[in-house]
């Protein structure tokens, strides 16, 4: 068996070569007993001050570790780039294929057997998983966990999700600076990502669903205990992974994503997860496309009630029995492929047989939801989106959902936020904002800019939705009748392109249609007119990135990155 194992083809060399591999690690104290044909296990950690979701990662490693060498193996930890959504600029999204890219190639480049994967904030998690699918080495992921839920003034407040209520109660004059400043801290306790149901959360919940972590692993707040008992868990079940030769690619099959997408549903999860689920099966080899997302989703209603549709946060989800109450659920109503294979070895269904919930408030039974079936996010089509569009229902305003009105467009998020305070702004609440030049080329790296503010104008009004349609994305804790991801995007000549001031759209979710009331003739003559924008960069990452990146409708990520390229053992240059 060892045999077979890459990390022999360092370690297990003589001659030069093998000196050199052996006795460079010597400069760390591990003598020959741990470099002796034992599985060699990654810690891929993106732990970084700069992402402040993943900065607790490097103790979650040290359990990791435990956990490797209580099994038998021996673990090796490395850092990784890391994509904090809080600080990075212009987007987070940007660099989320270049750390996949980093991932990938750090995995097969060193002589590892197996890996344990950290990651938190929104982008780590996809990144990581695209990586491991792409490489497919035996992987395990450990998500770093939520933070514990805000508390501001007796009430409970949501990471993100209160960020937008609170700007809408600044704008409105509802709320001061003084006591903005002051929610801030309240909003984030303790180590941790964002603890309402956004992209985090959705996508450390989608990872378990997938089958790429342990049952039970994505709720435990960061900071409890328990989180680090479940990475010292992965830690000795990664080492009898290598032994199994259980690769991603064993797991991530179409059962599998079939699986996320219902379990994004049932929990009310992120827009974001579609365009990371996309990205991922691209890497596996498994065909996937946005109208799956509706097709499989229609039958499932959301059973968590969390925010950004809901009332309850990340801690009391785990309290009440986090997401194997949810797959368990959705297998006792034939929602769930259970045979689908998972990390522990064992089915999805097999996972969560034992799965019992201590709240229904929380995770509602699948006969009593917290929303009906067919209430979650909806991909719509037609001549303005004809790549595919995408709208959370939960977070609408369900009168909105079915509504014609007046196009007030905008080029950038920029050129809206300008005039937005404006008094004398032309715009009425029955009006549609449409917010381009936020696609993935175009702004470049495709923002969470698409949910902007209201003008200020009717939230003084008390006016509290009105429908926004963009080629960018929305954040997943952010709410209201938003239309995403408008594909192509309107830098490389969409229909998005085309739209003016003063044209009519309808909106009408129902029939699942997104319709630019404008003649083919004029569409044309508009075409005929128009002009792609400057490249934003002509060297560089930016330029990589905007010459390769693929349209929202088929994940966002490079072209030249698909697929899968394997973990065999790259030429010795010693
Ligand atoms: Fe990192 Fe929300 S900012 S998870």
């Amino acid at each position: 068996m060892t045999g077979n194992r890459r990390s022999a083809a360092w370690f297990g060399e003589t001659g030069r070569a093998g000196m050199i591999y052996r006795s460079w690690m010597r400069n760390q104290g591990f003598g020959p007993e741990v470099l002796d044909g034992r599985p060699v296990i990654g810690i891929a950690t993106s732990a970084s001050e700069l992402a402040p979701c993943n900065a607790h990662l490097d103790r979650v490693a040290e359990a990791v570790k435990r956990g490797v060498w209580q099994a038998g193996g021996f673990p090796l930890m490395f850092p990784t780039m890391a994509t904090g959504e809080s600080l990075m600029r212009p987007t987070a999204m940007l660099y989320r294929n270049l750390m996949a890219m980093e991932v990938e190639e750090l995995i097969r480049a060193n002589p590892l057997d197996g890996v344990v994967l950290l990651s938190g904030c929104d982008k780590t998690t996809p990144a990581m998983l695209m990586a491991a699918a792409s490489v497919d080495v035996p992987a395990v992921m450990v998500t770093g966990g939520p933070m514990l839920n805000g508390k501001y003034r007796g009430e409970d407040v949501g990471s993100g999700t209160h960020v937008w209520k609170f700007e809408a109660e600044l704008k409105a004059g509802r709320m001061t600076q003084e006591e903005c400043f002051f929610a801030e801290g309240c909003m984030a306790r303790s180590n941790g990502h964002c603890m309402t149901m956004g992209t985090a959360s959705t996508m450390a919940c989608l990872a378990e669903a997938l089958g790429m972590q342990l049952p039970g692993s994505a709720t435990w707040p960061a900071v409890d205990a328990r989180r680090f008992e479940i990475a010292q868990d992965a830690g000795r079940r990664i080492v009898a992974m290598v032994d199994e030769e259980l690769r991603p690619s064993g797991i991530l099959t179409r059962e599998a994503f079939e699986n996320a997408i219902r379990v994004n549903a049932a929990i009310g999860g992120s827009t974001n997860a579609i365009i990371h689920l996309l990205a991922i099966a691209g890497r596996a080899g498994v065909r996937l496309s946005m109208d799956d997302f509706d097709v499989l989703a229609r039958a499932v209603p959301t059973l968590v009630n969390l925010m950004p549709s809901g009332k309850y946060l990340m801690e009391d989800f785990c309290y009440a029995g986090g997401l194997p109450v949810v797959m368990r659920r959705l297998a006792q109503a034939g929602l769930l492929h259970s045979s689908a294979v998972t990390v522990t070895g064992k089915g999805a269904g097999d996972n969560v047989s034992g799965a019992r919930c201590w709240n229904d408030e929380v995770i509602t039974p699948i006969d009593a939801p917290f929303q009906p079936a067919g209430t979650g996010t909806a991909v719509l089509r037609g001549n303005l989106a004809p790549g595919g569009a995408v709208i959370k229902q939960s977070a609408a305003t369900p009168e909105l959902l079915t509504h014609r009105g007046r196009a007030l467009v905008f080029d950038t998020a920029e050129a809206y936020h300008a005039v937005c305070d404006d008094p004398d702004l032309d715009v009425t609440e029955s009006d549609i904002l449409v917010i381009r030049g936020a696609g993935p080329k175009g702004y470049p790296g495709m923002p969470e800019v698409s949910n902007v503010v209201l003008p200020a104008k009717l939230l003084k009004a008390g006016v509290t939705d009105m429908i926004r349609i963009c080629d960018g994305r929305m954040s997943g804790t952010g709410y209201g009748t938003v239309v995403l991801h408008v594909s192509p995007e309107s830098a490389v000549g969409g229909p998005l392109a085309l739209v003016r001031t003063g044209d009519e759209i309808t909106l009408d979710v129902p029939s699942r249609s997104l319709t630019l009331h404008v003649d083919d003739d004029e569409l044309d003559r508009r075409r005929a007119e128009w002009t792609p924008p400057e490249p934003v960069a002509a060297s560089g990452y930016t330029w990589l990135y905007t010459t390769h990146v693929l349209q929202a409708d088929e994940g966002a990520d490079f072209d030249f990155l698909r697929g899968t390229r394997g973990h065999a053992v790259p030429r010795d240059s010693h």
